[in-house]
């Protein structure tokens, strides 16, 4: 046995974080030992590494949870906590893990550091220091810091530590983050400093809508630090910022999140922090207020240089420009070596996707995205300090005329999470999809959840965060990021009674400083209860869902008093909602608003949502409260029923979303399922089997399709490579995420630019579906952070094989399906020490399935028959199935085929519109010939009015080529 993957509170040995509840976790891996499931855990907790001084010791006990173990232990500040765990297994081996550590920040202490600010122009960016004096070497040695807008902590010339964009991004007026840096390494005895370089950031830079807003948290440049000093000798010194500290302006001549940085050479302080730098002629420093009850300390994880690319093309385009194509639509800067005359210029533009060739930006919109740098001669490794871009390519503009690929390195910005899950499927467009979305988090995982890394927005939009959040706990360990993003969130719902904002943090219009405006849209609003749900589905700390549990139930209860005032009778029929946002089936296409009544959808996520409070609640063990928010969502639903159904489950609104959350978010009785299921499938062929839906319809479809026996349509959405498709944009090239279905047109054209952003995670949500349904992993509810598994993979003859691995918080799970020659299917599984999981084996008949070699009906596995699936029991290890499907998938293309099997297949349904340009679009009358053999079409009475014998003849013959 080994134990793996120790986190305090989601991270792996936490500096200086917010601690106001512990949980720690780790994972064991018992592949090759004998044990299967733990029978005690002991966890012991000491302020040395070498455990003499315990603190802490739960003993062996036989309940203490992997997932989340919560100490009973008062902590103090500046302390750093070592803590092991020991876990014995059911057969009597054992393993203690390694040492993990947590360590507390300045708690309730009070500062000796103040806020001080420059005494230079607000727009002038600053550098700050101080020279100070060791009488002795270090033992050891801490910064606390904040600074805003953006700081960097140098000490003794070295830049301290690697995170970028400090102090994370928030409404800083509501609560302000200050980071904790061991720098014990960096300090002598003798002379020392300490300097501070301020940049804008969305504090006092350009940041928001239609332009944005300039200071929206403050005019002035400030930071704060205390740094505490032990030495040799066991004293303690602080060097806190006071009024005698010094300031200079800095080289950066201008920063903004959108529109980039100027830098210049010229004007560089080499050595500033240093304590050799003579600061003679450096200005002071005043000391100013800000708010010191909303300072704490660091919930945002670091933002880190994750990756490094190189270019894979330097590009002359037909205009001249020089390009850099790094291959990867991503988040981050170019960093670059330069030797180049005194005073030369070079910039550096951003954009996404080239236009004919050449370099093209104007779906940035407003935001100019460029770094400019003036030389001052020397050779130096130039990369930027306080904004990012989210780019392809790169336009090179005064450099030499033949630049070195090899002189710019692409640097992947984003939150330090672990990537913990991978799909691999025999279709490498499918494989493509999976990874542009996996990219898609890495360049909107910037500290926020955002919409997009590089238009004049990059905001954290509520409903794109939780339209992603699932896929987003499959990809990667998101509880810790998302936990900081519902501290947010729930900072801003506080006075907003219970209302949530589209965007948090929320940008505030000038002069309405503290007031958190556009708020209270379904869909958007509802990440206050998607989101603590999901993350207690993928990692179980119960603690966590205890402390967002608020959150969850203040939205439904504002929900519930906007229908009580209406006097709607339990349906959500006022104020804005942002609807199916984007959908195609609106008035106008290339819109925003799709076509299904969005009080409907609101409707739905009222009920949704309540349901969502009900079984956290009891997830809780609060009984009460499960059961009144249970009765609030089945009157919900019998109000929907009532409004928007027949009696005999026909949905008055003739559109896919709507019927798609009717099945996902259960809105109806399920004698009305059949019905809806039906339905929705001719909508589709109506639709000619595309997909419409827009931001409410388009995370759910293939769920809803998959959950209620229609997994082939399922794929066959996934598997479309026209428009409008996923693939459709991995054809054009893509490589992450698009805004829209079709944001680049079939030419290459951008189709427009008022909203078109080509990073925009939203849709990558289909991957959440790729885990669940095409691989088959779910965390059970009754055993979240997979103590408990669902496999129920749903193969589909049109891909080969599917395979799907997570670094679960429960341990590493595999699932994957392939087809064998014979037209057999294996499948494997691994389950996890100390889980269980039910398998769902599709097709299966029990007399015919194999497990691991062996008849599954005889090898004493609790295995059942149900329906036409095979169910069983596992328990933890690598299992793998064989099995002749009880029905054949495999579908010859032919004459005897179906029209909707024409239209789910890509090759065929090209063919069709080809030859029958007639039927291709006429959705009145595809839906009457959906389901009739292509050779039976022109003995269609209807058919035979439109599509002459002649050309169905042509298409019989090349069907069968
Ligand atoms: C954003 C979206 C967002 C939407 C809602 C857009 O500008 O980019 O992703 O959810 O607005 O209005």
């Amino acid at each position: 046995m080994q134990i793996t993957n120790l986190r305090t509170n989601g991270i792996k040995n936490p500096l200086g974080f917010q601690l106001d509840r512990i949980s720690l976790s780790w994972v064991t891996e018992s592949s090759e030992a004998p044990s299967k499931f733990q029978a005690a855990a002991q966890v012991e907790i000491a302020t040395d590494e070498s455990f003499s001084e315990i603190i802490f010791d739960s003993g062996k006990r036989e309940e203490i949870d992997s997932l989340a173990y919560s100490p009973d232990l008062l902590l103090s500040p500046r302390t750093r906590y070592y803590w092991r765990a020991t876990v014995w297994g059911d057969q009597g081996d054992t393993a203690t893990s390694e040492v993990s550590w947590f360590e507390t920040a300045k708690m309730d202490e009070g500062w000796q550091g103040q806020w001080i600010t420059p005494l230079l122009d607000n727009e002038t960016h600053p550098l700050i220091r101080r020279r100070f004096h060791l009488a002795d070497e270090v033992q050891s040695a801490r910064v606390y810091v904040s600074g805003v807008g953006l700081y960097e902590l140098e000490v003794n010339g070295c830049r301290v530590g690697e995170e970028y964009f400090t102090p994370g991004f928030n409404a800083y007026d509501f609560w302000l983050q200050y980071q904790t840096y061991d720098v014990t390494n960096l300090l002598r005895s003798g002379d020392n400093a300490i300097g501070i370089h301020l940049g804008n950031g969305m504090y006092k830079g350009r940041f928001g809508f239609d332009g944005g807003y300039h200071e929206i948290y403050g005019s002035k440049f400030a930071v704060i630090a205390e740094m505490v000093v032990v030495l040799r000798d066991g004293s303690t010194m602080v060097i806190g910022t006071d009024d005698n500290w010094k300031c200079a302006a800095s080289p950066v001549q201008f920063s903004g999140i959108y529109d980039g940085e100027i830098f210049d050479a010229t004007k560089e302080l080499s050595g500033w922090s240093t304590a050799e730098f003579n600061d003679h002629h450096w200005t002071g420093v005043a000391a100013t207020d800000l708010p010191s009850e909303t300072f704490q300390a660091r919930l945002s994880l670091p933002v880190l240089i994750k990756e490094e690319r190189k270019p894979i093309e330097v590009i002359k385009t037909p205009k001249g420009e020089t390009v850099l194509d790094f291959g990867q639509n991503m988040t981050g800067w170019v960093r670059f070596k330069i030797q180049a005359p005194k005073g030369r210029k070079v910039t550096l533009q951003y954009g996404e996707i080239l236009q004919e060739g050449c370099f093209y930006r104007e779906n940035l919109r407003t935001a100019k995205a460029e770094y400019t740098y003036i030389s001052d001669g020397d050779e130096r490794i130039v990369q930027p300090h306080f904004s990012f871009y989210g780019f392809r390519y790169v336009n090179l503009i005064g450099f030499a005329d033949e630049v070195k690929a090899g002189d710019f390195t692409g640097c992947v910005i984003y939150s330090d999470i672990d990537e913990t899950g991978r799909i691999e499927t025999s279709n490498p467009l499918v494989n493509q999809l999976f990874e542009n979305a996996m990219w898609g988090q890495k360049g909107n995982f910037l500290d926020v959840p955002t919409d997009c890394p590089q238009r004049d927005e990059r905001m954290g939009w509520t409903g794109d965060a939780q339209i992603f959040a699932s896929t987003a706990g499959f990809n990667m360990y998101s509880s810790a990021f998302f936990s900081k993003y519902m501290h947010d969130l729930r900072e801003e719902q506080r006075r907003i009674g219970g209302s949530v904002p589209f965007i948090v943090p929320s940008i505030k219009p000038e002069g309405e400083n503290g007031f958190v405006t556009f708020n209270g849209s379904a869909a958007w609003g509802d990440a206050a209860t998607i989101i603590p749900w999901t993350l207690y589905l993928h990692y179980g700390d119960k603690e966590l869902l205890r402390q967002q549990f608020h959150t969850m139930k203040d939205w439904v209860d504002y929900i519930k008093r906007a229908d009580d005032e209406s006097g709607a009778g339990r349906l959500w029929q006022v104020g804005f909602h942002l609807g199916d946002w984007l959908a195609l089936d609106g008035d106008d296409p290339s819109g925003f608003m799709g076509g299904t009544d969005p009080y409907y959808i609101a409707s739905a996520y009222y009920c949704y949502s309540s349901r969502l409070v009900a079984k956290a609640a009891a997830a809780l063990g609060d009984t009460a409260t499960a059961e009144e928010y249970g009765r609030l969502a089945d009157e919900i639903k019998a109000a929907i029923s009532n409004e928007y159904f027949t009696v005999n489950g026909k949905c008055a609104i003739d559109t896919q979303t709507a019927l798609i959350v009717a099945l996902y978010m259960d809105l109806v009785p399920d004698s009305y399922r059949p019905r809806i299921i039906e339905d929705l499938r001719k909508r589709l062929a109506r639709d000619e089997m595309h997909i419409k839906t827009g931001f409410v319809g388009t995370p759910y479809f293939c769920h809803a399709l998959s959950d209620n026996g229609a997994s082939e349509d399922a794929y066959t959405l996934l598997l479309n490579d026209d428009y409008p498709s996923w693939l459709y944009a991995v054809k054009l090239g893509a490589t992450t995420i698009w805004e829209r279905w079709n944001s680049v047109l079939p030419d290459g054209e951008i189709s427009g630019t008022g909203m078109n952003s080509l990073n925009h995670y939203a849709y990558g949500s289909i991957v959440e579906w790729m885990y669940r349904h095409m691989c088959g992993i779910n965390p059970a509810e009754d055993g979240a952070g997979y103590k408990r598994i669902h496999f129920a993979p749903k193969p589909d003859a049109r891909l080969k094989y599917a395979k799907a691995s997570l670094y679960s918080a429960s341990g590493y799970i595999e699932s994957s399906w392939k087809w064998k020659a014979d037209g057999s299917l294996s499948f494997t599984f691994t389950v996890p020490f100390n889980t269980t999981a039910e398998v769902t084996l599709p097709d299966g008949n029990l007399q015919d399935v194999t497990v691991n070699g062996e008849k599954l009906s005889d090898c004493g596995m609790a295995a059942e028959q149900a329906g036409t699936n095979t169910k069983c029991e596992l328990s933890p290890g690598t299992y793998l199935f064989e099995y002749m499907p009880a029905r054949s998938y495999f579908k010859k293309i032919a004459g005897s085929s179906t029209v909707r099997e024409i239209l789910s297949n890509n090759q065929a349904r090209a063919m069709f519109k080809q030859l029958l340009p007639e039927v291709d679009g006429n959705s009145m009358l595809l839906n009457r010939v959906m389901n009739l053999k292509v050779e039976e079409l022109p003995s269609d009475r209807l058919a035979a009015n439109f599509v002459s014998p002649e050309k169905i003849d042509q298409l019989l013959e090349k069907l069968m080529q």
